[in-house]
């Protein structure tokens, strides 16, 4: 087990690039399963999710090779196992992306009810009803999916809620199905545009990207292509909070800002000054201690939940009080008690966190839970007096590539030690 031990106080200085979007990476990965040829992904991120699902893919017939360029060449054109099976499904709940395009290509799955996790019961019942729609028959049964179909007809389908996975399940299965398939209340985050844009060069119809209303065309296959992924705009907002948070001044290389608007606005009421380019983001907070700023997350394109940790951290040192509402995930503040032993002024509401910004936080010995949570920490750490200890990093692995060595070369004293 690793754990890593943070030496806080410094302003983070300098460029760092981002990596390829984990959020785009995995159901990109799984859309493999619906082509006759394998799939070549460049700019794809080093990460345990990703090497999950190259196994989950692995175990159900796929092949793949890692190039020397970090590209992935995948082929999951031929599989001979259509379970995903629970043993690698319950280390990440992306997985019932399996479940749309193997009933799309195959007519049957059996897929492993993900489950809950650290933030929240995070069910599927959206991904299931859907697909009874198009004409599939789903059954429950020993904690795992039993979906079949003669054939997926398109259907008109409209979620009552906006849900990234569950919007790119069925824009997967629409592909192959037999008619035309309309989504209303689609999600429209940035990775969801990526899968069309890959899908639509394999092949597939699917016209109203970036809306909330996309119209799917069923093909009869798709064929295989080359995909480069885009950027990470969460492990960009990360790193801007992480200088806005240390008083200093760092240039993120490799991002659309339009794809990270709402928290760049944040980032600008903070007091930061914002410099963007095409591809490219510069914050500096020229050694100055943040304003606090009021946060409320919402789907795409409004403050996104998976940057709400990032900002508990921020407005825990900041100047004033500021709360933040999470509307999205109804567990999504582990990161709060672990901050508040450094010292922070922080109180749990319901889905509301009333922070009342403190001059400085001291380190301490922390947990990490969730994915965005550990990230949280490490920014407190980052600015905390003194050292600061962050136990089961694994969190962290899953989405942040080379975290230390980032952090470092923004002039961090952080080291990943064994323990
Ligand atoms: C995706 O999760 C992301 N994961 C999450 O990122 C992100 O936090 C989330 O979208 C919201 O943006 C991936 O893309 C792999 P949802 P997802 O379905 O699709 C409810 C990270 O840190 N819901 O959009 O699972 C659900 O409970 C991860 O990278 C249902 O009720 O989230 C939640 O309240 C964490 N029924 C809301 O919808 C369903 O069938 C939105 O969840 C599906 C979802």
């Amino acid at each position: 087990m690793y754990k890593l031990v943070i030496r806080g106080g410094n302003s983070l200085i300098g460029n760092i690039r981002t990596s390829g979007s984990k959020n785009a990476t995995l159901p990109i990965l799984f859309s493999s399963i619906l082509a006759d040829e394998p799939l070549k992904l460049t700019n794809t991120p080093q990460l345990t999710d990703v090497s999950t699902t190259l196994r989950l893919l692995m175990d159900m017939g796929a092949n793949f090779i890692l190039e020397e360029d970090g590209s992935i060449l995948v082929d999951a054109s031929n599989l001979n196992n259509l379970v995903a099976d629970y043993s690698l499904v319950k280390t990440m709940r992306a997985s019932i992306l399996t479940l749309g395009p193997t009933l799309a290509k195959y007519k049957k799955a059996k897929i492993s009810l993900p489950g809950g996790c650290a933030i929240g019961t995070r069910p599927v019942d959206l991904h299931l009803n859907a697909l009874e729609k198009m004409g599939a028959k789903i059954k429950l049964n020993n904690g795992y999916i039993y979906a079949s179909a003669k054939e997926l007809k398109g259907a008109q389908i409209n979620f009552d809620l906006v849900s990234v996975t569950a919007t790119e399940n069925i824009i997967m299965a629409a592909t192959l199905a037999n008619g035309i398939t309309t989504i209303s209340n689609a999600a429209q985050e940035p990775e969801v545009t990526d899968l069309i844009h890959c899908l639509n060069k394999m092949g597939a119809k699917i016209t109203g990207e970036n809306s909330s209303t996309l119209i799917i065309e069923g093909v009869g296959r798709l064929s295989g292509t080359e995909y480069n992924i885009c950027p990470d705009r969460i492990e960009a907002g990360t790193y801007l909070v992480a200088a806005a948070i240390t008083g200093g001044c760092i240039t993120v290389n490799n991002i659309e800002p339009d794809s990270m608007r709402s928290v760049i606005g944040k980032l600008i009421e903070t007091g930061a000054d914002i410099q963007t380019n095409k591809n490219s983001v510069k914050l500096d907070m020229k050694g100055r201690r943040p304003q606090a700023v009021d946060i409320r997350t919402s789907a795409y394109p409004n403050f996104p939940t998976d940057m709400q940790a990032q900002f508990v951290a921020l407005n825990s040192i900041a100047k004033g009080s500021s709360t933040i509402i999470e509307t999205i995930f109804e567990n999504r503040f582990m990161h709060v008690p672990e901050i508040n032993r450094m010292g922070a002024n922080l109180k749990l509401e319901g889905n509301t966190v009333v922070c009342k910004g403190v001059k400085s936080l001291k380190g301490a010995n922390l947990m990490a839970t969730d994915l965005r949570a550990s990230a949280s920490l490490v920014l407190a750490g980052l600015a905390a007096e003194g050292s600061t200890t962050i136990e089961r990093v694994y969190h962290l692995d899953r989405g942040y590539e080379m975290i230390e060595e980032k952090f470092k070369m923004l002039g961090a004293d952080i080291d990943r030690v064994q323990h």
